[in-house]
């Protein structure tokens, strides 16, 4: 089974549109210093290679991919993902009880078993959108729900809001993890991000992996925003 261990406990959103510029900020960053996030664009760009090449050099990846099908097709992409030697991968999980039950029973049968998050409600949904897509409630209630059927499904934890961790920390079992973008470091821009917490204040909330883009890769040097934003996470933590 892959490692839940806290540290790192950053992951880098390598939101690029090649292989090129994403491998260019891996090779300044450090394995033991953060993962790595491979999302919808460079996936479908640059695909399973660049995992491959991530994994070859040491660091876990987060296939930020977000299956959402029939039961017998999400399993069958997990277990690929699982085949690339992935940390983490993601459903949604309106999909339902069994999509994730079948995909949590095909990973467990897999080598590696990587960890398997399921995203509640996208933060770019609100009340009005929910609505309209039959779903009643505030994005909360639903993100409460979806979340209390992620956990009863077998899932390693969620995709959440670093505003939502602490209900979600209060609700699921120990040790159900939570994984929260959303986060800035305290003088960073917030770039399109409304609802943002600092690393510190996300972890305290109840968080245990952040996903960081920008504030590290758009940085003139990623090594050092990154070494930052720990240092930034270690005092918070020890503030409190
Ligand atoms: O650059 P930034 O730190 O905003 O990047 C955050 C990453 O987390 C992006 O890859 C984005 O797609 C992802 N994400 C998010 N909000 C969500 C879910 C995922 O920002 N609710």
């Amino acid at each position: 089974m892959r490692s839940t261990e806290p540290d790192p406990r950053i992951i880098v959103a390598l939101d690029f549109p090649s292989a090129g510029p994403a491998l260019e900020l891996v090779e300044r960053l450090d394995p033991g210093l953060c993962r790595l996030k491979v999302g919808k664009e460079i996936f479908t760009r640059a695909g399973p290679e660049l995992v491959e090449r991530l994994s070859d050099k040491g660091f876990d990846v987060f296939l930020d991919l977000k299956f959402h099908d029939i039961p017998n097709t999400v399993a069958a992409a997990c277990e690929a993902a699982a085949d690339l030697g992935v940390w983490m991968l993601n459903v949604h999980a309106s999909g339902g009880r069994k999509m994730m039950q079948t995909a949590r029973e095909r990973l467990d049968r897999s080598q590696h078993r990587p960890l398997l998050v399921a995203v509640t409600v996208l933060t770019s949904l609100g009340e009005g959108d929910l609505g309209e897509i039959g779903f009643a409630g505030t994005p909360a209630d639903n993100v409460r729900r979806l979340a209390g059927l992620a956990e009863d499904s077998g899932m390693d934890g969620v995709v959440c809001s670093p505003r939502e961790a602490r209900m979600l920390r209060a609700d699921c079992r120990e040790g159900f993890l939570l994984v929260t973008p959303g986060v800035r470091p305290r003088d960073a821009a917030k770039g399109d991000q409304k609802r943002v917490m600092t690393p510190g204040e996300a972890i305290q909330a109840g968080s245990n992996f952040l996903v960081v883009g920008r504030p590290v890769t758009a940085a003139p040097d990623p090594l050092q925003a990154l070494e930052r934003i720990r240092a930034e996470l270690v005092l918070d933590t020890v503030d409190s």
